[in-house]
Order: structure tokens, then C-alpha cells, then sequence
């Protein structure tokens, strides 16, 4: 086109110029994830094809993500990659390759995707810390990770759940009531709730070390606070978006707040429950008194020396050694001792509290389940228990 033949052409109006960056912008957009569906398939990874727009969020919604992926083990084998939004995901199904990966070649996988993220702040660029969630095992990365692993995990101990037993007990004394309750009037109920609020308590008290008594009291504030952060529903449709443009994730964080505060009847349950934590933490901080024999307690008062020492298997609670002991004789002399910050107390109860809360009450209600469909086993543990009682007198037992 000859340069006369240029000038002759319309200039773009304003509606034009809008319109064609907006396309560009699209184009852009597309490729860009295109780009990101094209990782595992570069990778070699087989899988489900994922679509532009949500990955393979929808094929897991709705079929329920256990059926997807069971079809999908089948279909591809014991190695499957899909996305989860844009974020790739390879599932292993492969026992030899999962034991390298947990095991023998553990200090390689230590880190897990980042879950919740402040962006970075403003004058120095460091990642901005979000109350609650920022100094959690789950959220840690490489050394820091160690770290506070290494001295969380003498807190595990058989000998420091024990100490634990009577706080654990008392719930179980509510929920036996509960359920004798239930079976005298004949009628079959769900096992579930039942589970759901023994955990609730026994976590509330260990790693909050709140006197929650959800069993009895449905209409407990903290309970309700507790089921409105915990239900998790992956069709929940904030979820799905949040999860596909996780770009807008400040809108998406907004808007979840939102609804977890309209949810919970005007405040933000996540709030309630760090502003409880913290008036503890400051309280057994300050009053020798208020000490209780709980989690919380012990990450108050866990500390360990210099990291230099700490080997894998210590990072690993084992029955009757307590590391704690042979740490606090070492910490006499000049070495550095680390302790947890308030924030990091707070930020693992909180992980605590999540991580606790749908495992083990499933867990729970799911072996409750089995024990009903196998009565030769339930027979069984009926028998071991009751010899435990007999010869110990209890069912605390130190591996
Ligand atoms: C039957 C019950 C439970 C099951 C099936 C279960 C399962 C798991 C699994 C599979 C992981 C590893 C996840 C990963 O590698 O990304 C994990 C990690 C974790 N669990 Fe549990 N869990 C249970 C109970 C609990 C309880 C009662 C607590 C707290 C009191 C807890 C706290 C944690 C924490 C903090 C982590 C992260 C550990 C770290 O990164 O160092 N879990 N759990």
C-alpha cells in the first residue's frame, strides 16, 4: 500500500481503538493460557484435557473430585496431571514413587503450593503477612519450615498427648452421653455430627484453649464461627472463580470475606476466632495461673536450640521419646534457643484447627461405619479395649 494510499484509510475512532485493544487483550489472554495448559502436556504427564477457562475445576465438581479421579487413575495410569484452575496438579498413585517423594527424597518436596498470599508490600517487597495463616506449617517454606517443625513436633509426643487425655476425655464423656441418648429412643441417627462436634471441642480446647462445649451448645457463637469458616464446598461458584482468575485474587479475598461475614450474621468469623486466640495467648503469656496442660501451652513453651542439629527423623513425633526433654537439658548451655513467636502460636493454631477439624471426624465416622459393617472386628477391638481396662485402667497407652 502506497503511502497516500495510508492516508486515505479512516482513522480508528475512539469506540474503534477500544474495541480493537479489548480484542488484542483477549488474544493476549488466551495465549497466556494457553501457555499455562500446555505445562504438564510438555512435561509428559497424561491427563484430562483441561479447558480455558477453569481447567479441570468443572469435570471435578460435577462428578465430586474422589469419582473424577478415581476415573482418571484408571483411564491414565498412576501418574495423572490436571489443573486446578491454572495451577498444575500431578497426582500419585504410585507407591514406590510416593515413598522417594515422602521419604527417602522428602528434603526436595518440603514446600507445598502457596495457599494464601498478601502480595507484596508496598516499601519493601516482602511478602505481606496475613493474620492467621501466613506462619503456619502449611504455608512455611525450607528452613523457616523446619524450623517451627522442629519445635512443634515435640508437642506430639505419646507422653505430651497424654498429658492431654483428661481435656481429650471430658469431650468423650459428652459424646457418650450423647449417643446413649440418641439410642435409647430406637430411632437410627447419623454418627457424623456427633464426630463433628467431639473434634470441634477437643481441637477448640487443645489448640485454642477455648472451653468450647459444641456438643451440648448448637448455638455456641465459636461453633457457629468454626462451621461457617470449615465448609468447605469445592461448588461453591466464589470458590470455582476464585480458584480459575486467581489474578483478581484481592476481589476474590474481599468478596469472601464478605460472605463468610454475612454468613456469620454480621462478623467476620475468621476475626472472632484470631481475636479469642490471641486474648489467650496474651493471657497465659502473662498469668503463670492460667497455664493449662494443652497444645497451645506447649507451643507457648516449646523452644529448641540452634536448627544445625535437627535431623529428619526428628521432625517426626515418636512414641516415647520426647525431644523437648533432651532440647530444654542443651538449652542450658550458651547455644541459641529458638521459641515460636505469638504470631506464629497463632497462625498454627489456626492451621491446626482446619487440618484437625474434616480429617478426623471423618475419620471417625467413616471407621464407626466400618466397625458397624464388620462385627467380627468390632468384637475384636471390643476385646482389646476391654483388656486394657482391665490391666491398666485406662486407655492411655505410650507406645
Ligand atoms: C485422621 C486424621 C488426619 C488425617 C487423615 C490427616 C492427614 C494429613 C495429611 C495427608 C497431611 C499431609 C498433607 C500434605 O503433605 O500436604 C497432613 C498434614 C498436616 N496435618 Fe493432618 N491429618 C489428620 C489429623 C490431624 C490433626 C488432629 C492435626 C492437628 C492437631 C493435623 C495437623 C496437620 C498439620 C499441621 C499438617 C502439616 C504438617 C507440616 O507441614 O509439617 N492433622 N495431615
Amino acid at each position: 500500500m502506497s503511502f497516500e494510499a495510508l492516508l486515505r484509510v479512516p482513522a480508528l475512532t475512539g469506540t474503534m481503538w477500544t474495541v480493537t485493544l479489548f480484542a488484542v487483550a483477549v488474544v493476549l489472554w488466551l495465549l497466556y493460557r494457553k501457555q499455562c495448559f500446555s505445562i504438564l502436556k510438555n512435561m509428559g504427564v497424561p491427563g484430562p484435557e483441561p479447558s480455558i477457562l477453569f481447567g479441570n475445576m468443572l469435570q471435578l465438581i460435577k462428578k465430586d473430585p474422589i469419582k473424577s479421579i478415581d476415573e482418571w487413575l484408571k483411564k491414565y495410569g498412576k501418574i495423572v496431571g490436571y489443573y486446578v484452575g491454572t495451577k498444575p496438579v500431578v497426582l500419585i498413585a504410585d507407591v514406590d514413587l510416593l515413598k522417594r517423594i515422602q521419604v527417602s527424597e522428602f528434603h526436595k518436596f518440603v514446600n507445598r503450593a502457596n495457599v494464601v498470599r498478601g502480595g507484596p508490600e508496598r516499601k519493601t517487597g516482602k511478602e505481606k503477612r496475613v493474620e492467621g495463616f501466613s506462619q503456619h506449617l502449611v504455608a512455611l517454606r525450607d528452613k523457616r519450615w523446619k524450623e517451627i517443625r522442629s519445635i512443634i513436633t515435640p508437642s506430639f509426643t505419646a507422653s505430651k498427648m497424654k498429658q492431654m487425655a483428661p481435656i481429650m476425655n471430658s469431650a468423650i464423656d459428652s459424646l457418650v452421653e450423647n449417643v446413649e441418648k440418641k439410642s435409647a429412643s430406637g430411632e437410627p441417627f447419623d454418627m457424623y455430627p456427633l464426630f463433628q462436634g467431639l473434634t470441634m471441642d477437643v481441637i477448640g480446647r487443645t489448640a485454642f484453649g477455648i472451653h468450647t462445649d459444641s456438643q451440648n451448645n448448637p448455638n455456641d457463637p465459636l461453633l457457629r464461627s468454626s462451621k461457617v469458616l470449615l465448609e468447605n464446598d469445592i461448588r461453591n461458584p466464589l470458590a470455582l472463580l476464585a480458584i480459575s482468575f486467581r489474578s483478581l485474587e484481592t476481589l476474590w479475598s474481599w468478596l469472601g470475606r464478605l460472605r463468610l461475614t454475612v454468613k456469620n450474621k454480621g462478623t467476620n468469623p475468621l476475626r472472632e476466632l484470631i481475636e479469642s486466640v490471641k486474648k489467650v495467648i496474651a493471657m497465659r503469656r502473662g498469668k503463670k495461673e492460667s497455664r493449662r496442660p494443652d497444645l497451645l501451652q506447649l507451643m507457648i513453651d516449646a523452644e529448641i536450640d540452634d536448627l544445625k542439629n535437627v535431623t529428619t527423623e526428628e521432625l517426626t513425633a515418636s512414641g516415647g521419646t520426647d525431644n523437648s526433654e533432651s532440647q530444654s537439658k542443651s538449652s542450658s548451655t550458651n547455644k541459641l534457643i529458638r521459641r515460636m513467636t505469638d504470631a506464629d502460636i497463632l497462625d498454627n493454631s489456626v492451621i491446626f484447627f482446619i487440618a484437625a477439624y474434616e480429617t478426623t471426624s471423618t475419620a471417625l465416622a467413616f471407621t464407626t461405619h466400618l466397625l458397624l459393617h464388620y462385627p467380627e472386628a468390632q468384637e475384636k477391638i471390643r476385646a482389646e479395649v476391654q483388656n486394657l481396662l482391665d490391666t491398666e485402667g485406662n486407655l492411655i497407652i505410650i507406645l
